[in-house]
């Protein structure tokens, strides 16, 4: 077996020490700069000749600037003699954009795919992808990691009578997830309807089940915007929630985001560490939790 050699870019850190750590590892050397034209420098500066490189990345804000980066770390591995690149994506780029819903869209999720290939990724770990479907655009081998398991513990912690909870799925698309946590959790599930007018705004049609004097824990994969879960939360009382709780995978908050949840009613927000939260992308109601164990344990695996 080739030696395994952790790399880092810089948008998530001190997940990538917590992995290493994990891995009785430390991260490589690697030196990445930014001209001052705004483009991007790397150098791997640690022998990785032979080795299976392991390249940790989210995909998070700024997303064009971190995608190039994950390119340009493949390319310095294969360029300095790599046997094998994985890239570990927490949170992949672009996971969104995974089918054209008028003509003339690019497919940015598939487009993404192509990119790592021609790289020279001969592998990819991924974060809890937005869609399963996203996997038929590689030819290499891609393993999408469940992440729900480290949030079940924490959200046993907040149920105290599984008689007053249940599990709400903002859309259709979260019903899958929001089925992890039910069947988990031993507590019901129910449908809200999510209609976007635009990309970046949410109604809510209808919510299919009762809500009615229960505490409500809202499943989805990523807060963006926050508008689905505000939308979805502000429905869930109009028709008698009590407390909410929403479990997100990924805490991507962009835009308005932390203003929207400041001025929700949602109760508590429980995310991971997917992506390295700034200091404008923090709240009190934020709790999150590390999935460094689950990727570690993805790498010892792979
Ligand atoms: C959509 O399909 C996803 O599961 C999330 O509901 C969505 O990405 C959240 O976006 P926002 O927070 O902007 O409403």
């Amino acid at each position: 077996m080739s030696t395994q050699i952790l790399l880092s870019g810089t948008s998530n850190k001190p997940l990538a020490q917590e992995i290493a750590q994990q891995l009785h590892l430390k991260l490589g050397k690697i030196e990445i700069k930014r001209f001052s034209d705004a483009e991007s420098f790397v150098r791997i500066t640690e022998d990785v000749a032979g080795a299976h490189v392991f390249i940790i990345q989210s995909g998070s804000q700024p997303a064009n600037e971190h995608l190039i980066e994950i390119l340009q770390i493949i390319d310095a591995a294969q360029r300095s003699g790599a046997e094998k690149i994985t890239t570990v994506l927490p949170f992949l780029p672009y996971r969104r954009q995974e089918r054209a819903i008028n003509t003339g869209e690019c497919i940015s999720a598939e487009l993404v795919a192509k990119l790592l290939e021609a790289s020279g990724a001969t592998s990819v770990i991924a974060g809890n992808l937005h869609t399963p479907h996203i996997e038929t655009f590689y030819s290499i081998s891609i393993t999408n990691i469940e992440l729900w398991d480290a949030f079940i513990p924490v959200l046993q912690k907040q149920i105290h009578n599984t008689e007053n909870y249940c599990v709400v799925a903002p859309d259709a698309g979260s019903v899958e997830d929001s089925s992890i946590i039910s069947k988990a959790l031993q507590i019901p599930l129910v449908l809200a309807e999510k209609h976007r007018p635009s990309h970046d705004t949410v109604q809510v049609k209808c919510v299919v089940g009762d809500v009615s004097g229960k505490n409500v824990i809202i499943v989805d994969d990523e807060i963006n915007t926050a508008g689905t879960v505000c939308a979805v939360a502000k429905a869930l009382t109009d028709q008698g929630a009590r407390d909410i709780i929403l479990a997100a995978t990924h805490p991507v908050l962009s835009g308005d985001a932390i203003k929207n949840i400041t001025n929700s009613n949602i109760k508590k927000i429980i995310t991971s560490n997917t992506i390295n939260l700034s200091s404008s992308q923090q709240s009190d109601k934020i709790t999150q939790i590390s999935v460094a164990q689950i990727f570690a344990e993805a790498i010892r695996n792979h």
